[in-house]
């Protein structure tokens, strides 16, 4: 191996894996359609990083393995922007679009011009330097004269490409946007609720707080993703707005998902309708459009106010917000314990779905917003997922209104709640306790978890209240008999029941790993801890620095993980759970080899999964997934919006399938989901 490398050899390699890795980034986050597994890119990562400390005169600023590590900072460095930072002139009116536009064609007396439209992504803005292809530094907006040097942090971030292709010019500042997924969002905050820290208000809080972070690991276990629009200093130039937007996807820097050119105005107006009933539909909260004169060489001449420039403007959506009646407050127990207040309203629509229900995050927020059982409410959608209560709408009170008594309201429901010191959460104190019982036996065999068919809430409710089962391991020890006797079960019911406990058995390692409920352990960290480890003695044993050691585990995961380990009752219900036969170790195999022999290509977005979650399936199926279509490809899975591999698939006549028809060759059987709170609280 590398003990019999020379230094030329070594370099060699180092370069073709820096180069592979690159491609396989590129893939994974800019193109969303990865070629090889998560397990097959680690490897690649591992064998780089060995090499690098064997030869230490190898390491080089824009490896692939620089993207995480480093020593925490100290503080920001001031830089000062070699082109101001300027802003937007914002506006809520179309007429005073037209407006604009009729200034624009003033100050250009007669010269033709048209217009790009772009999503205005609501993100914290960026600005990336690259000299000769390298990314050298990464400044936030600051003043718009000087910005905080956060490089280390923005490296984190996978689909910034920390080395350009397609000779791009010597020098070439791009502007764009940081932002949180929706997703992300949602994940990251119920992770803060769980651990008793107080939830981020939005994604755009969430991601300017996280580029704010001192070390770099804890922001690269953040879901920041970023999007560039504008440049600043250039050594290049380029005719259009357009062209310089397919010259960045050249350079492999990623741009918003979907622009339109517009030749006049009011083809703006009608496209900012069409941009305002996607806006759920793309993956960052997006708060309005950008209108941009497309002609770069018209810029000087309509030039710039102090604030911003002449030749764009943006155009802001109203926050989707509706008003009802919050009619109870009820309390919801969270996988580790936590209780949450959750307000139930009269139901209303908001931005496409009927809310019933909001997150209140926690006592200290009611208290802050002054809101009581009875009041109008307003409720925004701060992620996708779950809708917030905004504020109260003072002026219609009664006076009927009850202020909401958290300890009060958890011992009507038998549960005695405690403060941990230092969290703004309380939590029951008990946890086996029936409610929090009930609630991890749910987590335990929902889809992402041990995915036992037929044990839903219902049914855990009946078995923990005949006082069947005091824990998770006490599932496998179930028999039929025992079931006959509940309300409901027949022989059938009893015997699918068994069947799919025993099924469960089998489920991949990382299913086992979540199941377990350790706090800050996921899906996505349940799966990079299943690759990393051949099994559950080895993980057992590892030390928090091993831990820290592996992609996407910070220290706050890693002590967690130490912790719920060093617990003797954790390791007595691993120890059972081993007794029973449930598989706590990798499987080197595919689940099954139906697809064998078989190549899929993804494009465009499914409903029911993820193209991640769908490869998944595939993988575990035995088949594989590649990017590009060619005449060997068996499928094309082609979700909402498939594009040009839409149109080669049909070229070359390869088979496509919808998401129906995709689902069905799956078996009928949809991917587990990975969203957050499912079953929980929506
Ligand atoms: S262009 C010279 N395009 O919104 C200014 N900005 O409210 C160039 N933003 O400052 C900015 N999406 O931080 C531009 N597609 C987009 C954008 C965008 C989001 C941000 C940007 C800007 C702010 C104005």
């Amino acid at each position: 191996m590398s003990a019999s490398l020379n230094s030329t050899e070594a370099r060699k390699e180092t370069e073709k894996l820096r180069a592979e890795i690159e491609r396989h980034n590129r893939l994974y986050y800019v193109e969303a359609a990865p070629e090889i597994s998560d397990r097959d890119y680690d490897a690649l990562l591992k064998r780089l990083e060995a090499l690098e400390k064997q030869f230490p005169e190898l390491a080089a600023p824009d490896s692939p393995t620089r993207r995480v590590g480093g020593e925490p900072l100290k503080g920001f460095e001031n830089v000062r922007h070699a082109v101001p930072m300027i802003s937007l002139a914002n506006t809520y009116n179309k007429e005073e679009l037209v407006e604009f536009d009729a200034r624009v064609r003033k100050l250009l007396g007669g010269a033709p011009y048209s217009y790009v439209l772009e999503p205005k992504i609501d993100g914290v803005a960026i600005s990336l330097r690259y000299e000769n292809g390298l990314l050298v530094r990464a400044v936030t907006r600051g003043d718009g004269t000087t910005g905080d040097d956060v490089t280390v942090n923005v490296r984190t971030i996978k689909s910034i490409p920390l080395r350009l292709s397609d000779s791009p010019p010597d020098v070439l500042e791009v502007r764009g946007e940081v932002y949180m997924t929706r997703k992300g969002f949602a994940a990251l905050n119920e992770e803060r609720q769980e651990a008793g820290l107080e939830p981020f208000a939005n994604p755009r809080n969430a991601c300017a707080g996280s580029l704010k972070q001192l070390d770099p690991r804890i922001v690269a276990s953040r879901p920041l993703d970023a999007l560039f629009y504008g440049l600043g200093e250039c050594s290049a130039v380029y005719e259009t707005h357009e062209q310089m937007l397919s010259s960045l996807t050249q350079y492999a820097i990623r741009i918003t998902p979907k622009y339109w050119p517009c030749d006049e105005i009011q083809e703006v107006l009608t496209q900012l309708d069409t941009l305002q009933n996607m806006r759920h539909d793309f993956p960052f909260e997006m708060d309005g459009g950008v209108i941009k004169v497309n002609q770069r060489d018209l810029y000087e001449k309509l030039g710039s106010t102090a604030k911003s420039p002449r030749w764009a403007v943006a155009y802001k959506y109203e926050p989707e917000q509706a008003e009802t009646l919050l009619k109870e407050i009820t309390i919801q127990i969270g996988r580790t314990g936590v209780l949450t207040p959750v307000a139930e309203l009269e139901p209303v629509q908001l931005a496409g779905t009927v809310v019933k229900r909001a997150t209140l995050h926690n006592e200290d927020e009611i208290k802050r917003k002054n809101i009581r059982v009875g009041d109008r409410v307003i409720v925004e959608k701060a992620g996708e997922i779950i809708p917030a209560v905004v504020r109260v709408v003072a002026e219609k009170r009664t006076g009927k209104e009850k202020p909401f008594d958290m300890q009060a309201a958890c011992k009507a429901l038998g549960i005695n709640p405690v403060k941990v010191a230092g969290e703004v959460a309380w939590r029951i104190d008990d946890l086996h306790h029936p409610a929090m019982l009930k609630r991890w036996l749910t987590y335990f065999a929902s889809r992402n978890g041990m995915d036992i068919e037929g044990l839903g809430e219902s049914i855990v409710e009946q078995i923990v209240d005949a006082g069947l089962v005091k824990g998770p391991a006490d599932l496998y020890d179930l028999k039929k008999q025992q079931l006959l006797g509940l309300e409901g079960f027949k022989e059938k019911k009893a015997q699918n029941l068994i069947a799919g406990i025993e099924a469960s058995k089998s489920r991949p390692f990382d299913r086992i790993l979540f199941a377990l409920g350790i706090r800050h352990v996921g899906s996505g960290s349940a799966r990079v801890l299943a690759q990393s480890f051949p099994d559950i003695e080895k993980l057992m044993t590892a030390d928090i620095q091993t831990l820290e050691e592996i992609r996407d585990i910070g220290p706050v995961v890693g002590k967690s993980i130490c912790d719920f380990f060093q617990t003797p009752a954790n390791r007595k219900l691993i120890e059972r759970l081993q007794a029973a036969g449930v598989n706590f170790a990798q499987t080197a195999k595919a689940e099954s080899n139906e697809f064998a022999g078989l190549t899929f290509v993804l494009t465009g977005t499914m409903e029911s999964m993820s193209r991640d979650e769908a490869g998944e399936q595939i993988r575990a199926r035995g088949g594989s997934v590649t990017s590009s279509v060619s005449k060997n490809t068996s499928y094309v899975v082609a979700g909402e919006k498939a594009g040009s591999k839409l149109t080669k698939a049909e070229e070359l006549g390869v088979k496509i399938l919808d998401e129906a028809a995709f689902l069905k060759l799956l078996g009928g059987k949809p991917a587990s989901k990975s969203k957050p709170g499912q079953g929980e609280l929506f």
